[in-house]
């Protein structure tokens, strides 16, 4: 991480945010990945109605989104950050949020995205072969509990201990 910025606080989407939010998704497409599908009218229909739901967080800087996340009730989609705002710790920041919001969560990357990987395997996120459901094919899971964090041999538990 180039320099942390614990300022930046992530914030409920508006509905206006949503067009934004698809841009920066799309520009990422490869990545993530996304179908053509996704570059429809009505998949903005779709973010501006998670938006509504209070499902996705942004990091904005100077008023611009530059980090996204939707949150939804136990399950992180589209985690993304700005190709220039990368590795200064607003994935982290993202990630943390809704850790502090849920006792667990999962998300699913594909296995060659080795960035979104590295990010979730250092917040603990931990490879899971299933959820509430089978992972989609061609997915990992990768899933995170509170309670794993507190149990004995967990972060927690250890730092108790030494107290
Ligand atoms: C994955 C992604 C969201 C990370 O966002 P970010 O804001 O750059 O992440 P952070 O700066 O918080 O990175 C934190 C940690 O993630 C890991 N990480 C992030 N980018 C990495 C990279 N290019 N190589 C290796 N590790 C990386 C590192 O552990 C990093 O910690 P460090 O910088 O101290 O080494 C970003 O690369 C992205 O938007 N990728 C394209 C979209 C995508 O694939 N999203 C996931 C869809 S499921």
């Amino acid at each position: 991480m180039k320099n942390a910025i614990s300022l930046d606080e992530p914030k409920l989407a508006r509905v206006a945010d949503a067009a934004a939010i698809h841009a920066l998704l799309w520009s990422e497409r490869e990545a993530i990945p996304l179908k053509d599908r996704f570059n429809t009218e009505e998949t903005r229909d779709w973010i501006r109605q998670h938006c509504k739901m209070r499902h996705f967080w942004v990091m904005k800087r100077e008023d611009v989104i530059v980090a996204a996340m939707l949150l939804k009730p136990a399950e992180i989609m589209y985690l993304i950050t700005d190709a220039r705002f990368r590795r200064e710790g607003l994935g982290v920041l993202l990630l943390r949020h809704a850790k502090r919001k849920r006792d667990e969560l999962w998300a699913q990357v594909k296995p060659e995205n080795e960035r979104a990987i590295a990010l979730l395997r250092r917040e603990e996120f931990r490879e899971a072969a299933s959820w509430r459901g089978p992972t989609e094919p061609g997915w990992v899971g990768y899933r995170w509990t509170r309670a794993a964090r507190d149990e004995p041999g967990g972060k927690l538990a250890k730092r108790k201990g030494r107290r």
